[in-house]
């Protein structure tokens, strides 16, 4: 299989527009070594033509851009986008559905039934894209009822693991949570038998997510905040990160401890939020994450597995 990173920040992007935090101000001036990053999402394929989509961030039209293997030119209108999947129901992983509206047949997208909601209701992309190309919605059941393989998926195996996170704010059950909200997702590939688990937004390693966190050849998860009250000092906001469904990465429990005990190959942190000091390449904090085996993604980074 081999997994593309189309974006690899958090809502916002990297820098974010009005932000002048050190990261972003340090960017822009040129104060700091780091990358310029758009907002979450990765493709996914099997075969190496065919590609899923996971997530559709609001900077998708750049990603495609930036991506060419997901243009094939096949047809007057073509992509290689053959389906997408919703890991929730947030604006950063969703709005970029608005801007494939052009689509010449419904949107193949698998989602479960808590972000089907959320898309009908607080969020109707559903309901506004009924007016373009229409989307072919697939349920991805929670509890997982099995493996399955969206169109353009072919040579492997998806399994929905459901995940403590928090649904979006416009969510008709925001402070109620269900399962479903957020999930995480195995990749396996049927040939090689190497699995991926992608999750980009991950709030706690319940007993269910450290099993499937120790069977995967390669890692992906959340890695938006360095400390819990990352965003609190800054004065940017008075939101913790576990307050919203992101394990911080330092500290005891978080991220790294989480992360360093695994025999993975590789473990990748994802969907970074602009404030985070791992986005200097230079930081003590990316030094720390690099004597862990544990690496950052950036916009173009490619796996093969
Ligand atoms: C999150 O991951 O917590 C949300 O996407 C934040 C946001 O984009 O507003
Ligand atoms: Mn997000
Ligand atoms: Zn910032």
């Amino acid at each position: 299989m081999r997994i593309h990173v189309l974006g690899s920040a958090a809502g916002g992007g990297y820098p974010q527009w009005n932000c002048n935090c050190p990261m972003c101000d340090g960017l822009r001036r040129g104060r700091i070594s780091a990358r310029a990053r758009t907002q979450s999402s990765i493709v996914v394929s099997g075969n190496g033509t065919d590609w899923v989509l996971f997530n559709a961030s609001p900077d998708i039209l750049a990603q495609i851009r930036a991506f060419p293997e997901l243009q094939p030119a096949r047809a007057l209108r073509d992509t290689a986008i053959r389906s997408i999947v919703l890991m929730d129901g947030q604006v950063d992983h969703t709005t970029g559905l608005l801007m494939l509206r052009e689509g010449r047949v419904p949107l193949e997208i698998w989602c479960t039934a808590m972000v089907r909601e959320d898309m009908t209701t607080g969020n109707p992309l559903f309901t506004i894209l009924g007016h373009f190309c229409g989307v072919d919605h697939h349920e991805i059941a929670i509890p997982s009822a099995g493996a399955f393989t969206p169109r353009g998926a072919d040579g492997l195996e998806f399994t929905a693991v459901p995940l403590t996170s928090k649904a979006a704010p416009y969510s008709p059950h925001r402070d109620n949570p269900h399962p479903g909200d957020n999930i995480g997702m195995r990749i396996r590939d049927t040939r090689t038998g190497a699995t991926a688990f992608y999750a980009p937004g991950l709030g706690a390693i319940e007993p269910h997510v450290a099993d499937e966190l120790a069977r995967a050849d390669c890692v992906m998860v959340d890695g938006t905040f360095w400390t819990d009250d990352e965003m609190v000092t800054l004065g940017i906001s008075t939101k913790r990160a576990r307050d919203i469904g992101h394990l911080p990465q330092s500290g005891a429990g978080g991220m790294i401890d989480v992360l360093r005990a695994l025999p993975a190959k590789r473990k990748v942190l994802i969907h970074i939020n602009n404030t985070n000091p791992i986005l200097d390449e230079d930081s003590p904090q990316r030094a720390e994450l690099a004597r862990h085996g544990i690496e950052v993604a950036f916009d173009g980074m490619d796996i093969a597995l």
